[in-house]
């Protein structure tokens, strides 16, 4: 299970092996496999040469124009002319022909943002509060799957759903309850926003029904270096690490406070 990829080559090359050596039958990509870096291409032609299942994100729809640049933050605003300009009539058809959800083999559903509101509303799921409306969504799908894997806040974790009270879970390992449901993200392999910068993803494993993260170290300064050599690398998607420990010592010190704050900032800027 892979997203937010957002056009890393080097992350996405360094997970593959990994992804291998656990023996997985098919790779689920949740969507953004484009935006803020600058291998579009190249990582759709991996994609497609994998035969990943695929959803669209919203930097995947920005990017051949179903979505208006309005709605993306100023780092994505940035890159997004760069992606539309870059991207070959191939890697635009196959964009252009991704669904915003899929069910897979009866068992699970794939979104990138949320089921509700619409998927193309880009609401991002970051709280329990948050995932209420989407399990409500999924408690009423009649396919009875119970199961959704979704992306776009960049933060691998899983929300766990059990007779009204919804829990996260940031283990690395979690054996799924079957009378439960489960909302599973498995963080962004391009783009963490953890605080830790190494590719993300997970693997369902649907024998023990497992959900395990993984984690790889990648050359990220290269991508860095490609994006700001294009011109396209917004300040913050190169954070230094002081200003990171002094947002993760705030996040910490005063959660409250720190809420409170980061609301006010996402009131203003709510798309990223
Ligand atoms: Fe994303």
């Amino acid at each position: 299970m892979v997203s937010d990829i957002h056009a890393d080559i080097e992350a996405l090359n360094a997970i593959l092996p990994v992804i291998d050596a656990q023996n997985v039958d098919k790779i689920i990509c949740l969507g953004d496999m484009v935006g803020y870096y600058t291998n579009p291409n190249e990582c759709l032609e991996i994609i497609e040469q994998r035969e990943m299942v695929c959803i669209a994100g919203n930097h995947d729809r920005g990017a051949v124009l179903l979505k208006a640049l309005n709605r993306f933050g100023k780092g994505a605003r940035l890159a997004m002319p760069w992606t539309q300009k870059h991207l070959t009539p191939k890697s635009k058809l196959f964009l252009e022909q991704l669904p915003v959800t899929k069910i897979v083999d009866d068992s699970f559903m794939m979104v990138h943002s949320s089921l509700d509101p619409h998927p193309d509303t880009d609401f991002y799921i970051r709280s329990e509060q948050d995932a209420l409306p989407t399990f409500n969504a999924l408690l009423q799908e009649p396919s009875n799957i119970k199961i959704c894997f979704f992306g776009h806040t960049h933060h691998p974790l899983l929300y766990e759903y059990n007779n009204g009270e919804i829990r996260k879970i940031t283990e690395t390992t979690t054996f799924l309850n079957p009378s439960c449901y489960y909302l599973i993200n498995p963080g962004s392999v391009g783009q963490s926003r953890d605080y830790d910068d190494r590719a993300s993803f997970a693997i369902y494993d649907t024998q023990v029904q497992t959900i395990s993260f993984f984690r790889v170290a990648y050359d990220r300064t290269s991508c860095l270096q490609k994006a700001k050599k294009a011109g396209i690398l917004y300040k913050k998607s190169g954070l230094s690490k002081q200003w990171k420990n002094m947002k993760m010592f705030a996040k910490e010190s005063y959660p409250v406070f720190y809420g409170f704050v980061r609301n006010i900032v996402r009131s203003v800027v709510p798309f990223e």
